[in-house]
């Protein structure tokens, strides 16, 4: 829209977070509270997206880095809600069309309920239109105070007279103005109230005087515009996201044991008839196929896992990627940089890092193979450990394809073990194995003869003492 501009107020402290970081920086479902709130703006394809920052200014840009659109301005002192929006004015003013000013600390708003704002307030042609919400608990919000049934003014809180503290329809801080009065009109708010603080809802009594027209839209779904202030209600808003989520999944064609216990972040995709059991973790960039199993306790971190793969119970993934078909766990520890072929058996207590393992690739049980290239259908034992590094450097592992490493060798790195080779179980691999070759890599056994008898003789029986 061409002559649409929004405003994010985001320079306030969030005191009530008790936390160093800035309460906007505080995730819900792995994104940022600003980043949601962002994400609705970008939606709004306005011609402009001013957020006002303050506290932790450059935290907050930071973590917004990727948004090329954004345009900064900062309110070094948070004087209140009315001065935070007075600092666009070198942005904005003699522009013309709508301002739709967006609370940094409300994420839950939708796209559609601020296109339904737009279209009430260029109806009503209005200075200014609030998004009002009726709670039944209206404690902490600013209360809408009508006079025969057109909004008068906005009363904080802090401000309110006993019969004021009754209303139930509230002010969600979400509004749209017209722009050509608006800066002029915020130039005469004051200060005249208990926090001492410039209030933008004063703007309403002051258009109301000048016989402005001002009109409300009241949002439906009253959650939405949820202010977060402190972490009962990041708590609150967090499980109504989460359950926001698993429906949207469960939707889809995913199977959840217990949608209560599922945890799934915004932008995590799952393949239809994939059924997840109770307590896992889906985070960050993640994507999982269709018809796979993910169990209890599993945590499945920026990966990509492939269709009809089974994660077993308690296994992490981070920041690898699984292909179809594969095993892994239970206890299994897949660190960044794998990649997990095609139907590849991972077990119990076995990690990998940086490795790559073939097509039909097997690992069932207790290993550590990081930086290395594993071939297809090579099997690795038992107690399998590839010594990456040297104390200062890390080297690399290559093991061909159909390599059968015998339990508990040591692969002592940089070292090559061509295809079809054999290593002997309890080997220390330090060279090159050439292809189709045994390696031993151990002392040979000894066996002494009637030794256990001729120790008994010298030594009395224990037992007999
Ligand atoms: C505000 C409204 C209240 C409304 C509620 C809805 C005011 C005075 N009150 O109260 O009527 O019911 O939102 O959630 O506006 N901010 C700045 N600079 C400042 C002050 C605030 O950028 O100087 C930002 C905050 O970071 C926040 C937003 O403005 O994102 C709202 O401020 P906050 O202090 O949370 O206002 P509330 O007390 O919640
Ligand atoms: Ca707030």
């Amino acid at each position: 829209m061409s002559d649409l501009h929004v405003v994010v107020l985001a320079a306030g402290k969030g005191t009530r977070m008790k936390s160093q970081l800035p309460k906007i920086l505080h995730k819900i479902s792995g994104l940022t509270i600003i980043e949601r709130v962002a994400r609705t703006a970008a939606a709004l394809q306005p011609a402009s997206i001013t957020m006002v920052v303050g506290h932790g200014a450059d935290e907050v840009k930071r973590s917004l880095a990727k948004r090329t659109r954004l345009q900064f301005v900062t309110q070094e002192q948070q004087l209140g809600t009315g001065h935070a929006l007075l600092q666009t004015r070198p942005l904005l003013e003699g522009k013309s069309g709508t301002v739709v000013l967006l609370s940094g600390d409300a994420p839950l708003l939708s796209v559609d309920s601020v296109k339904a704002l737009l279209a009430t307030h260029q109806e009503a042609a209005a200075a200014a239109t609030v998004i009002t919400a009726t709670f039944p608990r209206p404690f902490g919000y600013g209360r809408i105070v009508r006079t025969s049934g057109k909004i008068s003014k906005i009363v904080e809180e802090r401000d309110t007279t006993t019969a004021q503290k009754a209303i139930t329809e509230i002010n969600s801080g979400i509004y749209a103005f017209d722009l050509a009065p608006l800066f002029a009109a915020l130039d005469s708010i004051g200060t005249s109230n208990k926090q001492g603080e410039y209030y933008l809802p004063d703007l309403i009594a002051i258009y109301r005087k000048q016989k402005r027209a001002v009109a409300t839209w009241t949002v439906q779904r009253a959650d939405e515009i949820r202010g977060i202030n402190s972490r009962a209600e990041l708590g609150e808003v967090t499980t109504m996201v989460r359950q926001q989520k698993n429906e949207e999944l469960m939707a889809a064609g995913v199977t959840l044991i217990d949608p209560a216990t599922t945890y799934v972040d915004a932008d995590v995709v799952v393949g239809p008839d994939t059924v997840i059991y109770p307590c896992v973790f889906l985070e960050g960039n993640t994507k999982i196929g269709g018809a796979c199993e993910i169990h209890s306790g599993a945590r499945i971190v920026n990966s990509t896992i492939g269709d009809r793969v089974c994660v077993r119970n308690h296994t992490v993934v981070t920041d690898s990627t699984v292909e179809a078909g594969a095993f892994l766990g239970p206890f299994a520890h897949i660190r960044p940089g794998s990649k997990v072929g095609e139907d590849v058996h991972i077990g119990n207590f076995v990690e990998l890092k940086k490795t790559d393992m073939g097509k039909g690739a097997k690992a069932n049980h207790l290993a550590y193979l990081g930086d290395a290239t594993i071939g297809p259908k090579t099997n690795v034992g038992a107690g399998t450990i590839t010594c990456n590094y040297d104390g200062e450097k890390k080297h690399q592992t290559v093991i061909g394809a159909g390599v059968f490493v015998g339990s508990n060798s040591t692969l002592v790195a940089p070292v090559t073990l061509a295809d079809g080779s054999y290593i002997a179980a309890g080997s220390a691999v330090t060279t090159d194995v050439p292809a189709g070759a045994l390696a031993i890599g151990r002392s040979r056994q000894e066996n002494k003869e009637g030794w256990v008898a001729s120790r008994k003789q010298k030594k009395p029986d224990a037992s007999s003492q």
